[in-house]
């Protein structure tokens, strides 16, 4: 929604194109007769500048379209999925000898239906169901309707994988019993095992649908909470000697709201002062959307404690919730800084290195390579300093590709949360933080493109962050505060 925005933003940027005007004002005064005002609109649109804005209302009007088409087929999936665990439930229910049983237990599967679509719809309505409940906005507190909203979440993401699951044991079940057939119709004898066989899919059709149900049970209950501290040497380039070992703690991502309360981010403060950093960074999302707690949670911030700062920048999330000057406001009142396309020389053992820090980058959704050249950091560019190293916060990873063509020797970022879910599959990991970046978590390296030889190389660090977002769940990747030690490349 955020990007229809901006689209909105550059066209009216753009005004009006050359012999637009005439037309809108009536191109009485230049043009005078209606055949003329076509053909000046015509020359106009068939202009370069004409056509970009062209493209521009297409590629809107297709992106609009495809989202009002996504957001359908969501719709229709997930009615699809609730049916099918619905009257799976119900005829389980039926089969109950006991009607008074049968009885309560179908009135109970209504009523968490009813409480499961209120859960989903309140967001939607502007949290009034919730209010309704008298939500208390005590983020500590516990709240009914809270608890039963986040159950909400994580069943409406498990229930699919769960319904994914079941179906494929039943297409395994169908081939292995299609196959069945053939051998018996070919002497071979093999339905004596059928029964046996049937029981086997029973059980395996069970144990596969409530498998997600666990996953994202131990995920919300232990896999969110286990914070990984991650020490990492990262090489970087043009280093001087004075500030080899220079140890940098990075927290990225906290997203202060019902899922991450302000004890878990002191936790993670205490955890950070405790590595004895020389300066303390945090790369972007203090909060995940409007009415979060800006303040509580730069409050705990402003506990993290280093020699050389404390030092920030915003993420998309701040930019969401309408609150990016605010957080600038609040690091300065508590003695931090958040660099908003700024930079600061920082002096360490008589070595200096030039801190740039940027507000969220916006990409395509294209994952960093397709993005336009030069309209990422384009707002630092004078920054850069070429007799020191350059440090950049850039809450989008994908910004890297540019801070590397720029010269830009370390990059810190977060924005993926490592995906919040990774499956290893054959050697390979799955994290849905692909769809957005290939940078999705740890260390990076790309040649300088100001390098001549291209021997030397950028390095990005790419935090997984504390929070979460959407789904309150970490499986396979732990929330991370991290401790970076600066070496000469
Ligand atoms: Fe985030």
């Amino acid at each position: 929604m955020g990007f229809d925005l901006q689209i909105l933003h550059q066209l009216r940027a753009m005004g009006p194109g050359p012999g637009q005007g005439d037309v809108n004002s009536g191109g009485a005064a230049v043009c005078g007769a209606p055949g003329i005002r076509t053909e000046s609109y015509r020359r106009a649109f068939f202009s370069s500048r004409g056509i970009k804005q062209r493209n521009l209302y297409i590629w809107s009007i297709a992106l609009i379209l495809s989202r009002v088409v996504f957001f359908a087929l969501f719709l229709l999936v997930v009615y699809a999925v609730q049916r099918f665990w619905f009257l799976r439930a119900w005829a389980w229910i039926g089969s109950l000898s006991n009607s008074n049983w049968r009885f309560g237990l179908h009135a109970g599967l209504i009523a968490l239906a009813v409480g499961l679509l209120a859960a989903l719809l309140d967001p939607l309505l502007g949290h009034g169901i919730s209010r309704l409940g008298g939500n208390s906005p005590n983020l500590d507190n516990f709240n009914l309707f809270k608890s039963l909203a986040t159950f909400a979440r994580l069943w409406l993401v498990a229930s699919f994988f769960g319904f994914l699951a079941v179906e494929s044991v039943g297409a395994i079940e169908s081939v292995t019993n299609f196959a069945a057939r053939l051998l018996l119709h070919s002497g071979g004898g093999a339905g004596g095992f059928s029964a046996s066989r049937r029981s086997f899919f029973r059980y395996a059709s069970v144990l596969a649908g409530g498998f997600p149900l666990l996953a994202a049970t131990y995920g919300f209950a232990a896999g969110r909470l286990r914070y990984r501290i991650e020490r990492v040497d990262v090489p970087v380039a043009n280093l001087p000697p004075e500030l080899e070992g220079l140890r940098i703690a990075q927290l990225s991502d906290i997203h202060i709201g019902d899922y991450m309360p302000p004890h878990e981010i002191a936790r993670a403060v205490d955890m950070a002062n405790a590595l004895r950093p020389d300066i303390s960074l945090v790369t972007g999302d203090f909060v995940s959307g409007e009415g979060d707690p800006l303040e509580v949670c730069i409050g705990e911030l402003s506990r993290l404690r280093a020699p050389l700062g404390v030092w920030g920048c915003n993420g998309n999330h701040e930019i969401y919730a309408g609150v990016e000057e605010d957080a600038e406001r609040l690091f300065r009142e508590k003695g931090m800084r958040l660099l908003r396309a700024a930079g600061a020389v920082v002096e360490h053992n008589g070595g200096r290195f030039n801190l740039l820090g940027v507000d969220y980058q916006r990409d395509h959704m294209t994952g960093g390579e397709r993005t336009e050249p030069g309209l990422m950091l384009r707002e630092i560019e004078p920054l850069i300093r070429r007799d020191m190293p350059n440090i950049l916060l850039s809450h989008n990873p994908n910004s890297f590709h540019r801070a590397a063509e720029l010269g830009i020797e370390l990059s810190l970022a977060g924005h993926t949360h490592g995906g919040q879910v990774k499956v290893e599959i054959v050697d390979h990991s799955v994290s849905p933080a692909r769809l957005i970046s290939p940078f999705v978590a740890g260390l990076y390296r790309l040649p300088m493109a100001t390098d001549g030889n291209g021997s030397q190389k950028a390095a990005l660090y790419v935090n997984r962050g504390l929070g979460t977002i959407g789904f309150p769940v970490r499986i396979g990747v732990p929330p991370e505060i991290t401790l970076l030690t600066l070496r000469r490349a």
